[in-house]
């Protein structure tokens, strides 16, 4: 699959529906490189996000985030997996749009419960761990996921090969789109 190597693909969502595996999927399906953001703010502070928020707060971890965001979009052809707060901050949506598409996984929060209930990596779930609070907090961020997204898929009831298949007929509807334009 051709894709417009200036460009990059975001994947937003609430924790739990399927960023991660869906990126790594679309990255070996069309060369685009693949950045796991939660993966290499670990890495590049040698500390599990758990630690992170404990020893310095949620603060440092967004501020992380936000310059990880700033140097993604600088870059291109690449297909990023934001952590589920990534959207938090105008700023950060502001960066993404800049040089890249925004597609948004969207859940029930009884799907996400069910794929996150045995995780323990998550400090915002750590002790948070039930449907009345995943709902409470999705409802905070639906408005945000909406708004920033060019493109939605419903995860709920869907197979792995089902998500990314339908991922990439919008990645490459979207590119057909710009390189015409
Ligand atoms: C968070 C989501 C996590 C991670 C951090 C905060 C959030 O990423 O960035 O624990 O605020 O929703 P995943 O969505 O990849 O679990």
């Amino acid at each position: 699959m051709e894709t417009n190597k200036s460009k990059n693909v975001f994947l937003i969502g609430f924790m739990g529906c399927g960023k991660s595996t869906m990126a790594r999927m679309l990255s070996r399906d069309t060369q685009m490189k693949l950045i796991e953001m939660d993966e290499t703010i670990e890495a590049e502070e040698k500390m599990s996000i758990n630690d992170m928020f404990e020893k310095f707060g949620e603060e440092y971890f967004r501020n992380l985030e936000s310059e990880l965001i700033q140097r993604i979009s600088r870059k291109g052809n690449c297909v990023v997996s934001c952590g589920g707060g990534a959207i938090l901050r105008e700023d950060n949506v502001k960066h993404m749009k800049e040089n890249g598409k925004i597609i948004y996984f969207s859940a029930t929060p009884e799907t996400i419960y069910k794929r996150v209930k045995h995780s323990t990596h998550r400090p915002l779930l750590n002790g948070n761990m039930n449907v009345e609070y995943i709902t409470e907090l999705m409802d905070k961020r639906l408005p945000l996921y909406e708004k920033a997204a060019d493109e939605v898929i419903c995860v709920d009831d869907k197979e792995k090969r089902q998500i990314v298949e339908e991922l990439k007929k919008i990645v490459e509807t979207m590119y057909l789109i710009d390189n015409k334009g």
